[in-house]
């Protein structure tokens, strides 16, 4: 099975399968106790004039609502048409405007540049790293922000994520690497965190590296 499919089946029901419980697209950063990336994120652009945010691997759309609520000019890029169109209604839903694609970002060329890259929960599903890396970082203003979460070798893929190719990074791999020279508001690594999300999924654990980074001005 392709990633695509993978997610389209698993975003088929009409249901929400990611953020469930409380209101997805708050802007206050005690709403999320148990997401210390969306909080600090969410901390560090509060007194920010909204500007432009790509959200890629946005699945459902829930940080791409959250944005364009916040008065962002939003793009959401996914693989999955299904994300995608769950995207579009949620966003409907909330009354906002969400510039959707339905893109695989191992292609996809940002164009212009933004204040904010979120990049949650999918660069675990890339082999070139370096690749979306390099052009994000191009994508971003100097000043701008990039939000990434992505699983890390430190707890090796669970058996019931083998159905999809998954290439996790090194703790100190590719991604902690190229931000190297980045202001970093975050690097944390988070270890054998059991999953609470997976519907339908055997108990099982994940390792991340959570980081925020500020683009250098020059
Ligand atoms: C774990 S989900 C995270 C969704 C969302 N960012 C969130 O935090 O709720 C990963 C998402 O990445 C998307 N994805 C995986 N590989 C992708 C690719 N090569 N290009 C674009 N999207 C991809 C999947 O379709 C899925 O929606």
């Amino acid at each position: 099975m392709n990633v695509a499919a993978y997610f389209d089946k698993l975003y088929r029901p009409p249901e929400r399968y990611w953020w469930r419980r409380g209101d997805p697209y708050s802007a206050d950063p005690d709403d999320y106790p148990t997401s210390l990336v969306t909080q600090l994120t969410l901390g560090l652009i509060r007194d920010r004039v909204p500007g432009r945010a790509l959200d890629l691997g946005a699945g459902e759309g829930a940080d791409s609502i959250r944005l364009a609520r916040m008065g962002y000019i939003v793009t959401a890029v996914d693989v999955s048409e299904v994300a995608s169109e769950k995207t579009k209604s949620f966003a409907a839903d909330a009354g906002v405007d969400v510039n959707v694609v339905t893109a695989d970002i191992a292609e996809y060329r940002p164009e212009g540049r933004f204040d904010i890259v979120i990049c949650n929960g999918v660069l675990h599903y890339i082999e070139d790293k370096a690749g979306v890396i390099g052009r994000i970082q191009a994508a971003t203003r100097p000043g701008g922000i990039n939000v990434i979460s992505s699983w890390t070798t430190f707890t090796p893929v669970p058996a019931c994520h083998n159905s999809i190719p998954v290439y996790s990074d090194d703790e100190n791999g590719v991604i902690a690497y190229l931000y190297g020279s980045w202001n970093l508001k975050l690097k944390y690594f988070e270890r054998n965190k059991p999953e609470a999300s997976h519907t339908g999924m055997p108990e099982h654990s994940h390792s991340h590296i959570k980081l925020i980074a500020e683009k250098p001005t020059p």
